[in-house]
């Protein structure tokens, strides 16, 4: 940031210093945290590494043991100090977490959910495309709302193991946290070609939450008027991906319809071993988290055979996050001329990186 915003009469001196500064910060100091996780987790990463190293972007990474050997070992998810220290971060990238013997939740709420809440990385931003050749016409971003809706952990059970057991999970809507949201989906729909953007949600049932949904898209619109807007039920948008993935460009919707979205977009789009994510705090009072939609595959582990395409396109949009456009272009140009080969977890990383 430049002394713009400080009082006019010290501008003047520093500005060129703190421009200076703020170039050299770009192009040198990224501070990355490096969690490898689980199964695929460790090789996937590596091969992103591997192809932002050959994009000449200089990391200073740190790694950090987190997932499920570490719980299994010690009992840990994510200690404080280390939450605390991610966050002095500038970016995080993820592979997957998540090994048999853990159960489910343990790491889902200790780990990826406890870092998208406290680091308030509430955009999940999950770009649809295939890589280079895809047939199915799809070109569309999901942001997915990505600190409220059913993953606070509202709700609870009483009478649990009896016959008369109740169990409710409810979804938590704020005006601010749908709204945030919303006015990241407009601007990001205002600066691409097609400027649309689609609701996507369950208004006609999810009446409460709908509402405000709908509200908050609509108000927030008269800000952005060259953006054109649409509405669609969950179900059918669902039905559309598949049938006519063509009609999105930007899709905003909730925690949960964007979780099954996006899986669903994912295979659409030639298949999740190609799907990256997101995890944005576009405000940057902390790091942003980057990682592949896939999980940790522990079947295949250690087979060469998971695709690292998911992970580098993810730190594809790191690098892009963290100002470095040209190489993040030339990473994705990358993937795309190197997507139709075949090969090890390694020799497909080797071939990205060879282009970049
Ligand atoms: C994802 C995953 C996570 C989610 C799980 C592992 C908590 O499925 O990133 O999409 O539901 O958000
Ligand atoms: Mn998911």
């Amino acid at each position: 940031m430049c002394a713009f915003d400080r009082p006019r009469k010290w501008a003047v001196f520093l500005c060129p210093f703190f421009l200076i500064e703020e170039r050299f910060e770009l192009s040198h100091h990224h501070k990355v945290g490096v969690i490898g996780g689980d199964g695929i987790g460790p090789e996937v990463v590596a091969e992103a590494l591997k192809v932002v190293a050959a994009s000449g972007v200089a990391l200073d990474t740190v790694d950090y043991d987190l997932g499920g050997a570490r719980y299994l070992r010690s009992g840990e998810v994510l200690p404080d100090s280390l939450l605390e220290e991610i966050a002095g971060l500038d970016a995080v990238l993820l592979g997957a977490v998540g090994m048999p013997g853990v159960p489910p939740g343990v790491l889902e709420r200790g780990l990826l959910l406890r870092l998208r809440f406290e680091l308030d990385l509430y955009v999940n931003l999950r770009p649809l495309e295939g890589a280079g050749g895809d047939p199915s016409g799809i070109d569309c971003v999901v942001v997915r709302e990505n600190t409220e809706g059913s993953y606070v952990g509202e709700g609870g059970s009483l009478r649990k193991g009896t016959a008369h057991e109740v169990a409710t999970q409810g979804s938590v809507n704020t005006r601010m946290g749908v709204e945030r949201c919303v006015r990241f989906a407009f601007e990001l729909a205002q600066g691409r070609l097609r400027r649309h953007l689609t609701l996507v949600h369950k208004t006609n049932v999810l009446t409460y939450a709908g509402d405000l949904w709908q509200r908050t898209l609509d108000e927030v619109s008269v800000d952005f008027p060259e953006v054109a807007t649409a509405y669609h039920h969950v179900d059918a948008a669902c039905m559309y991906l598949v049938g006519s993935p063509e009609r999105y460009d930007v899709i905003v919707t909730d925690n949960l319809f964007g979780d099954i979205l996006t899986d669903l977009g994912g295979a659409v789009a030639g298949g999740i071993g190609l799907a990256a994510s997101a995890n944005l705090n576009p405000a940057r009072t902390g790091p942003s988290l980057f990682e592949p939609v896939h999980g940790s595959a522990p079947d295949i582990a250690g087979t060469g055979t998971a695709n690292p395409l998911a992970a580098i396109r993810s730190a594809a949009m790191m690098l892009d996050f963290l100002g470095e456009a040209d190489a993040a272009a030339r990473v994705a140009k990358a993937v795309a001329e190197a997507s139709a080969l075949t090969g090890t977890t390694q020799q497909v990383g080797d071939a990205v990186a060879e282009r970049v």
